[in-house]
């Protein structure tokens, strides 16, 4: 329907062939190795992102992308051969980003991740023998507690030691961002929530309920252990995969506001010069982007940057919050032109159904070179909502 439309206004769909909508694209090749090492609402298909660096750029050239969210364009441009670099305010995110694009020392790697496991699943039956009353008792183990109200309102006791304790013994290793992230992943999945809202739970469900997703009913979640399982399985082959992949392009992640970052602060991209920017910026008041993450948030005590996100979803779609979000982004592409190159191509991918790009193409000194559409698929969890989204293709003047 969307594509119909499309052709009955002419719009184009497709880049060099390849028809944006990614129809025929299946889930694991939607979330390939590093893509899906922690969930992230509102990321890019890679395969969008391959296509247009694949059409646009070369081999060694500079890509940025000054709304890095998860790190997609950064991983896209690596294994292109191109160099790259992502400014994202949440620390959270340049975690996720950071993860994906590290090059890891993978025997290390994979050893720690084994250790902490065992070491978890230890305590995990620590505490369940504790429970039963057996004779088993380690005098190290102890109770674990946290302050925070989120936590203990989200995770089951039992849950909780277990997320508790490997988040204590995290230090204890050199991949500490890995195992965060594992962590982290875990952390989301062992909620108090039901198996079909993962994105956006409302209310802890402590008790049997009606689960549309398996259309059964279902059991309230009482361990974290399963999960830290599955994911250091799961971490460790996606790391593994895209080490066969990358190439030696550099690639590096930022953490900072795009409306003020000056690269002569990044040693080695220093006064960068940029052939290109392929990004999606955040839309008007749709996603909160620190939110999302609360639970790791409150896990790891990370600084909440959020009233710095441009067109926050608290401060909803009203005509202000409209002109505020235009002025934040005509601000980062303004600030962005210091490190492009003249001609420079600028990729915008973005559901622009208040058409406020255009008159932001014009504020930053853009040529609007094409403009692309295609319907997107939302196939995660129950959102199927429609929608559309375009890709502007500005050139620098
Ligand atoms: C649509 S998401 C990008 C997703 C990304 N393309 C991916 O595949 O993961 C937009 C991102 O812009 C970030 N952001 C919002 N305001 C920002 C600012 N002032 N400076 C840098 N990043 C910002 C948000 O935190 C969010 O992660």
């Amino acid at each position: 329907m969307q594509l119909q439309i499309a052709k009955q206004k002419n719009l184009t769909t497709h880049v060099n062939g390849t028809n944006l909508a990614f129809a025929g694209v299946r889930e694991y090749e939607r979330t390939k190795h590093v893509h899906r090492l922690h969930p992230y609402l509102g990321k890019f298909i890679p395969q969008l992102v391959e296509v247009f660096l694949n059409e646009y750029f070369k081999k060694g050239d500079y890509i940025l992308d000054p709304f890095m969210g998860s790190g997609t364009t950064l991983i896209e441009a690596n294994m292109l051969g191109m160099h790259s670099a992502g400014v994202e305010i949440s620390q959270f995110n340049c975690l996720i980003a950071e993860t994906k694009t590290k090059q890891y020392n993978l025997d290390l790697a994979e050893r720690e991740i084994k250790d902490i496991l065992f070491k978890t699943r230890e305590y995990s039956n620590w505490l369940v023998q504790g429970k039963r009353q057996l004779t088993f008792l380690d005098n190290s183990y102890k109770k674990l507690k946290t302050n925070s109200e989120y936590l203990n309102t989200w995770l089951s006791d039992k849950a909780l030691q277990e997320i508790l304790f490997y988040k204590n013994e995290i230090d204890k290793y050199e991949n500490k961002d890995l195992l965060k992230i594992i962590l982290s992943r875990a952390t989301r999945s062992a909620r108090l929530i039901t198996h079909y809202d993962l994105a956006r739970p409302k209310n802890p469900i402590r008790e049997k309920y009606w689960c549309i997703k398996h259309r059964r009913y279902c059991q309230p979640i009482d361990e974290a252990m399963k999960f830290i399982y599955r994911y250091s399985w799961d971490t460790l082959r996606r790391i593994k995969e895209f080490d066969n992949l990358r190439t030696e392009a550099k690639i590096k992640v930022i953490q900072g506001d795009s409306r003020y970052l000056d690269f002569k602060d990044i040693k080695e991209y220093k006064g960068g010069k940029f052939d290109g920017i392929f990004t999606s910026p955040p839309y008007v008041g749709l996603i909160d982007y620190h939110d999302q993450h609360k639970y790791a948030y409150e896990l790891f005590g990370y600084k909440d940057n959020s009233d710095k996100e441009i067109g926050p979803a608290s401060n909803g779609r009203s005509i202000s919050a409209k002109e505020a979000y235009k002025k934040g982004i005509i601000n980062v592409f303004q600030n962005m032109n210091r490190f492009l190159k003249p001609k420079a191509k600028i990729f915008v991918v973005v559901n622009d159904r208040d058409n406020i790009y255009p008159e932001i193409a014009k504020k930053c000194n853009y040529k609007i070179k094409k403009v692309f559409h295609r319907p997107v698929l939302m196939r995660t969890e129950r959102d199927n909502a429609k929608f559309s989204e375009s890709i502007y293709y500005f050139e620098r003047r």
